[in-house]
């Protein structure tokens, strides 16, 4: 039997791994970023909301250490305003102070927290955010699953706004946008 030869033009299939894109309702996501100038999409996975924002004209940088997640959100984001960039979030973010206008951070604040990490990278956030400048945080409420994780590794409300609040940030309780899944709006002080 011939072999197809591989198709130059195809872009990579879809990565397997879930995206949170797929089971959390999109608007209040979105909004919660609308507006923003330039916003980052820490821990992005294979990138559908910084594809989402950036086909609203939002300019992002998406950032994973995921290798196989980032060539597909590449493939997709030709012509669209987003950069795809490897690195590790527990790293100094390589930004100025005050720099950046929103941040996303969703279904990754309790994997930072599992590695003791997520005061230090939420401190990072807040440096790099512009004063008024939102962090949207997507995370899982602790509910005994299914879905998701298991309850030992969920953030309670309580959890992640007090480490919010420890960077600097402050906001509301968890808006509900998916089944065991909230939304916390938080911004630096103007
Ligand atoms: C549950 S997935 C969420 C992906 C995407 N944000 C979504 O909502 O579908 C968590 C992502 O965080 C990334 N991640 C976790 N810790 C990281 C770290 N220290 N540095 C870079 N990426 C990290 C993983 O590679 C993974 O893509």
């Amino acid at each position: 039997m011939l072999m197809q030869p591989p198709d130059p033009v195809a872009a990579p299939s879809a990565p397997g791994k879930h995206s949170s894109f797929d089971f959390v309702a999109h608007a209040p996501v979105l909004d919660a970023l609308a507006g923003a100038g330039c916003v980052l999409g820490l821990g992005c996975g294979r990138g559908d909301w910084s594809l989402a924002l950036a086909r609203r004209g939002t300019p992002v940088l998406a950032v994973d250490r995921w290798v196989e997640g980032l060539a597909w959100l590449r493939a997709q984001a030709h012509g669209l305003p987003l950069l795809a960039v490897r690195a590790d979030l527990t790293a100094p973010l390589p930004l100025a102070d005050g720099s950046i206008d929103g941040v996303l951070l969703a279904l990754v604040l309790h994997h930072l927290a599992g590695a003791g990490r997520a005061a230090s990278v939420l401190a990072q956030i807040a440096r790099a955010l512009r004063p008024g400048g939102v962090l949207a945080i997507v995370e899982f409420l602790p509910v005994p699953p299914p879905p998701g994780p298991p309850l030992a590794v969920r953030l309670s409300p309580a959890d992640v706004l007090a480490l919010a609040a420890g960077a600097g940030l402050a906001g509301g309780p968890p808006v509900p946008v998916a089944d065991h899944v909230g939304l916390y709006v938080q911004r630096k002080s103007a």
